[in-house]
């Protein structure tokens, strides 16, 4: 059923009250290409956990909430298995169903709010692991023709926190099925990146399962990032950014301890949450309704119901902060609307 003048608050994990103009769900392609044809000329957003975008307005066209659900194996050998879930199944659903069945290779994706579906949008990734490693294939219904179309790896560009889906065929396609290809034994466990060895010390785990592995990084997790049900965010409202050589070697010189990590084509990630923190960020709070926060200085958060311009509007004090403290660009990873 199509909705008009439907609020997004319980939409969007930053909290934020917009309405949009109509709304509905859908939870098959072909009630998805019966909504499409309703649509006629108004323009279209696409919804899933709403856990990384900021609405800084009210929404004038229809929003779509993708909620395809299932969960099931399309291919096993003995080594692996290609698993294939609905866009609407919640992504940290997916990672314990996997975990319960034994399947390596998502374990430190654990807890990462929002579904399936935009998984592959930003290649999500944490704890020295992103989607690509493990991803299959998509399966994608083209907005303007209605066509199913198979995205395989090559196709999607990915890089950190980047897909095609976010440049070239922005707005193009929904997509309703994600596969991945899991491991059934000989996991291979990823355990050095952060504080997940510490972690696993702590709690004498000595020969981790890919259980251990997801209740450290649940574990890390819960420690710093806010918990959306209870403090309005959208995790890191910026990218980690990628920089030359020659720049990072600048900083160095003067400061000697900032946090820099080996990016591909020989450049440098610098800590955006770092570089925030220096400036003089982290912690702060305007009119006690919206801010930085405190344990985390890349995520913005919502703390009494701020509108989401003014989310934005501290978004573009602290870029200009940054550059000309450290003359270096951050770039918003959250999705503006
Ligand atoms: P939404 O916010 O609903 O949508 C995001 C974008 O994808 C929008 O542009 C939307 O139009 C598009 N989209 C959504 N579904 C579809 C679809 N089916 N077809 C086409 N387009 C679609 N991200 C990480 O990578 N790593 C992290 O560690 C991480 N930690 C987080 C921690 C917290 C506390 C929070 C709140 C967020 C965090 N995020 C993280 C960001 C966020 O969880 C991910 O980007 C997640 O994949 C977003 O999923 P979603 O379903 O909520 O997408
Ligand atoms: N740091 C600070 N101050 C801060 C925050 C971080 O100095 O307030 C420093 C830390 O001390 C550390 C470095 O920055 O040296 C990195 O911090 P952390 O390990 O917390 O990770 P992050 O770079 O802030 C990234 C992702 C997260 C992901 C974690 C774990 C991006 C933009 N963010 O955060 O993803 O969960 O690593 O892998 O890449 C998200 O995308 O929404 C997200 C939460």
């Amino acid at each position: 059923m199509l909705h008009s003048n439907t609020s997004l608050k319980p939409h969007n994990t930053f909290g934020v009250d917009v309405s949009a103009a109509y709304y509905a769900e859908f939870d098959s392609i072909k009630r998805l290409a019966e909504l499409l044809e309703q649509k006629k000329d108004l323009p279209l957003f696409i919804l899933g956990g709403g856990s990384n975008i900021l609405f800084t307005k009210d929404y004038k066209g229809l929003v779509l909430k993708n909620e395809i659900l299932g969960f099931k194996t399309v291919e096993e050998s003995n080594n692996s298995v290609v698993v294939e879930a609905g866009a609407g199944m919640n992504w940290h659903a997916f990672v314990l169903k996997c975990i319960d069945l034994n399947y390596g290779g998502v374990e430190n994706l654990s807890l990462i709010p929002g579904n399936i579906g935009a998984s592959p949008m930003q290649n999500i990734g944490a704890y020295g692991v992103e989607i690509k490693d493990v991803f299959e294939y998509l399966d994608a219904v083209h907005i303007e023709t209605g066509e199913v179309k198979r995205f395989y790896k090559t196709d999607c560009a990915f890089g950190y926190r980047e897909s095609v889906f976010k440049r070239k065929l922005k707005g193009k396609y929904i997509i309703c099925h994600v596969a991945y290809r899991l491991n059934k034994n000989n996991h291979l466990l990823n355990t050095s990146y952060g504080a997940i060895e510490t972690e696993l010390k702590n709690n004498n785990i000595e020969r981790p399962t890919i259980r251990d592995v997801s209740n450290a990084v649940i574990a890390i997790r819960q420690s710093k990032l806010p918990d959306p049900n209870k403090i309005g965010n959208a995790g890191s409202f910026f990218k980690n950014p990628v920089v030359p050589q020659k720049t990072l070697q600048v900083l160095l010189e003067t400061h000697p301890n900032i946090p820099h990590y080996p990016a591909p084509n020989n450049e440098a990630k610098l800590a955006a949450g770092w570089l925030i923190e220096q400036a003089g960020w982290k912690g702060k709070t305007f009119e006690g309704r919206f801010g930085v926060h405190k344990k985390q200085a890349l995520v913005l958060v919502n703390y009494n119901n701020a509108k989401g311009k003014e989310i934005l509007s501290l978004s573009d004090q602290i870029i200009a902060d940054v550059a000309h403290k450290f003359d270096v660009s951050l770039e918003r990873e959250v999705n503006i609307l």
